[in-house]
Order: C-alpha cells, then sequence, then structure tokens
C-alpha cells in the first residue's frame, strides 16, 4: 500500500484548481440511469470512488467513457440489462446505493446489495428504503440485498425525513421524476450537491422547485431526455486546502472556490483569525498574524459547518492558542483522526460526540495511519506544519476523494512526496 511522506515546517503560496465534487459526481452519475439518451458531466473529479461507481454503472449495462483525462465522464444508459448491483462493487463504496431510486423508477425492478458497514458509524440506509416505500415500491430484504419492485410504477406521495439525510434525499428525488403525479419531499437536505442533482435533473427534462430549501416539490414526468452537465466545485476538497495555509503559514488562492459553498466553515476561519479574500478568480486564503486562535465547532447539516471538514479543522485547532472544543452531531464515532494526531504531540481529550482540542505551539512528525478519508488529508495538513518527517500509510482513503493531492500541495512549496508500494 502507498504512503505519503510530508516533512513538515515551511508555509505555503500559490493556487491550487479545485476539482468537481466527489460527492456530487456521484449522484449525477447514476443519474444517467433514468434515461436512455446520453448524460454527459463535465469538471469530474479523477478519483478512485469514481472508477467504482462507472464500474457499477457498467455492471448494469450502461456505457462510461472518460473524455479529457477524465474530466469529462459521457455516459449513457440505453440498453439496462442487468438490475442486479453487485455486493463485491457496493461494499466498496456506500454511495452505491444511489443507483436504486433511478433503476427502479425507470425499469420498475432493482436489487441492490446493502452497503454493509463502515469506519465511520453504523451508516444504515432506512431512510432511503423508507422515501421509496412511500413512492408505493415494495422492499424485501433477504441474503443482503434490497428487492425493490415500483409494483407497476411508481406514485408521488409527501414523504418527511425524521432527519436530513444527503442521500436519501438524493436517491427519493432522483425516483422521484418519473413517478405518476407530485411528490414533496418534506425536511429535505438542503446541500449544494443537492441543488447541482436537482440542476442537472431539470436539463433532463425533470419537473422540480424547491432545491436548496427544506422543501422539495416534483411533478413526475413520463420520461427524461439527455443533458450536458457541469459538476459543482468540491466545497470539501476546497477548504481542505483552503486549511493549508491556515495550518502553515502563508497565503494560498483556492482557484474556483466561492464562498457561498462554504459560509459557515468561513466564519470559523475568520475567528480563528484566519483572512479569507473573495477574488476573481477564486478564494485567497492567508495567516498573517501569529498562531490561529481556538474556535467551538459543532457539525450540522448545510448551510451549518460540514461534517467532512470536521478533521481537517481539528488538524488547525491542534496548534491553535487556547483550548476548543468540537462536538460532531452527524456520524458516531468520527474522531478516528483524534489518536494519531496525538501521536503527533496533540492534545486531544475525546468525549463521546465531543473533542476538546488545547493547542500546543508544534506538533512532532510521526508515522501514522489513515482510518477514512477525511482522517488522512487532516494528518497530511497535521505533518505540513510538524517538526521533521510525517509518514501517512494507508492512503488508498485518501485517493477516493482528493486528485494529486501531493502535485497541488507541491506546487505551493510543500514537501510532500508519495512512496510507492513495492
Ligand atoms: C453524504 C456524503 C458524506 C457526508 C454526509 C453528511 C456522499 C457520497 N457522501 O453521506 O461525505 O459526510 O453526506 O454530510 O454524498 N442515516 C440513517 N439512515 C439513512 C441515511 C442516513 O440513519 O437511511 C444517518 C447516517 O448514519 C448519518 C446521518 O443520517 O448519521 C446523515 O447521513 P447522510 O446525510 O445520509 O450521509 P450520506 O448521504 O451517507
Amino acid at each position: 500500500m502507498d504512503s505519503i511522506v510530508v516533512t513538515g515546517g515551511g508555509a505555503l503560496h500559490g493556487e491550487i484548481p479545485i476539482a468537481g465534487a466527489k460527492n456530487a459526481c456521484l449522484t449525477l452519475m447514476p443519474a444517467t440511469l433514468l434515461s436512455d439518451e446520453p448524460l454527459t458531466l463535465t469538471n469530474a473529479p479523477r478519483l478512485s470512488d469514481i472508477a467504482t461507481m462507472s464500474q457499477l454503472l457498467a455492471s448494469l449495462g450502461a456505457e462510461v467513457t472518460q473524455l479529457q483525462d477524465g474530466q469529462v465522464l459521457a455516459m449513457s444508459s440505453h440498453d439496462i440489462d442487468n438490475l442486479t448491483a453487485d455486493y463485491e462493487i457496493v461494499r466498496k463504496m456506500r454511495a452505491s446505493i444511489l443507483v436504486l431510486g433511478p433503476l427502479l423508477a425507470r425499469a420498475g425492478r432493482a436489487v441492490v446489495s446493502l452497503p454493509g458497514g463502515c469506519a465511520i458509524g453504523a451508516r444504515p440506509v432506512d431512510l432511503h428504503l423508507r422515501g421509496l416505500e412511500a413512492l408505493g415500491a415494495t422492499l424485501d430484504l433477504r441474503d443482503g440485498y434490497v428487492h425493490a419492485d415500483a409494483n407497476g410504477g411508481l406514485k408521488g406521495a409527501v414523504f418527511e425525513f425524521p432527519f436530513v439525510s444527503v442521500g436519501a434525499t438524493e436517491n427519493i428525488l432522483m425516483a422521484a421524476t418519473l413517478a405518476k403525479g407530485t411528490t414533496v419531499l418534506k425536511n429535505a437536505a438542503r446541500e449544494p450537491e443537492i441543488v447541482d442533482l436537482a440542476q442537472c435533473l431539470r436539463k433532463m427534462g425533470a419537473q422540480i422547485e424547491g432545491e436548496g430549501t427544506p422543501t422539495i416539490t416534483v411533478q413526475g414526468v413520463e420520461t427524461l431526455h439527455g443533458a450536458t452537465h457541469p459538476v459543482v466545485p468540491d466545497r470539501i476538497e476546497l477548504g481542505t486546502y483552503m486549511l493549508a495555509p491556515a495550518i502553515t503559514g502563508g497565503e494560498v488562492e483556492c482557484l474556483g472556490g466561492r464562498i457561498e459553498l462554504v459560509g459557515a466553515f468561513c466564519e470559523k476561519l475568520h475567528e480563528a483569525g484566519i483572512d479569507v479574500e473573495e477574488t476573481k478568480r477564486g478564494l485567497k486564503v492567508a495567516r498573517k498574524n501569529g498562531r490561529a486562535k481556538a474556535v467551538d465547532v459543532t457539525t450540522e447539516p448545510f448551510p451549518g459547518f460540514p461534517t467532512d471538514l470536521q478533521a481537517q479543522m481539528m488538524a488547525l485547532l491542534c496548534t491553535a492558542e487556547g483550548t476548543s472544543v468540537l462536538e460532531e452531531k452527524i456520524f458516531e464515532n468520527r474522531f478516528m483522526h483524534a489518536p494519531e494526531l496525538m501521536r503527533m504531540g496533540a492534545n486531544i481529550d475525546v468525549h463521546g460526540g465531543h473533542a476538546t482540542v488545547t493547542g500546543v505551539e508544534r506538533l512532532r512528525g510521526a508515522p501514522v495511519m489513515a482510518t477514512d478519508l477525511r482522517a488522512s488529508v487532516s494528518l497530511i495538513l497535521a505533518g505540513l506544519a510538524a517538526e521533521g518527517e510525517t509518514v501517512v500509510s494507508r492512503v488508498y482513503h485518501l485517493d477516493r476523494g482528493y486528485e494529486r493531492v501531493e502535485q497541488k500541495l507541491g506546487a505551493c512549496g510543500a514537501r510532500i512526496e508519495r512512496i510507492q508500494a513495492a
């Protein structure tokens, strides 16, 4: 397995281009299953999770062609000849469950493996299933698979999510586009990825209103047609690279970054004494006045502070002046990066859903292990500011969600290299 070696100490200066959002792309890709005409995505990120979704769609009979070095995905679901999403692919990535709604809506039937366990908590898919049942589907769980039947066609309904779920909102929104009549989704997720999906579906002929608010209304249509859609910039990659100069000092411009994608996060950076400036090309971040200051952070659904930036924010707070409390409200067991950061000299006390971080003046490089996608990048960020060498192993997690991380940080002066496993 590859590892990444970071030698810390230097300030970062330069610019980093922000890729299309992994999480948006992972829901836009299954949308191809809704139509027999081509769907083309531009600004796609080049990541192993995208390759996994391509493999899953191909296993169902869709064609996925990568153009322009993988930044354009040309897809066609003209000939869907398999309605079973196999465990061998689904187990690699939870987002695979997002083929269930589209397959069911288009083909009337689907068999999708349950995603199984995950490093950051139980993460069930019950809301996805309850929403599809509300649209009239019959679901049978056996042998680790969901066997779904649309009983002659899905029907519009009012469905209220008991709590916000990004994936369940996406799955049911896609299914509702081809259901008979009107669907009203209440307490829907408001993430930019949902807005991006709704905009793409509308280009395909869907009738959707209210995306970005808690109530989304969908008027079902008979068929959807082809479209071309650019994937929204990745707000988590953006936030991650905004934290790099905040941690090391220096100044980095994140190209393509937009403030409305990271509003709550920017407020916390500001509180911590980090400068964020909107430029014509993106967002410029600088730490000019000594150490960052401690801030308290609570993760929440959008527009709140994203759980996917909690680990990286913790890396900043490890060397901030004072004591910060981080509260994780979306996932249980999402502080697995804390013991690794402590190996680097951080002072962190985890108690249930809270972590108290008392800033130290300097971290020290150490061998550490990545436990999940966002945890792995938080260790790289911490390594950039640490004294000496940090070796992050198990970086396959990183490759699921960050393209060319060594090149992007290296171009700003970071000393970072990948050691390929023999
Ligand atoms: C998506 C993102 C992930 C991000 C998360 C929260 C993708 C591919 N992944 O994950 O990076 O961290 O949103 O912003 O877009 N839950 C249930 N039952 C369900 C569904 C969810 O109990 O049927 C729970 C989850 O365990 C979690 C919470 O609801 O505690 C929120 O999860 P959800 O918003 O669904 O996250 P994902 O869509 O899986």
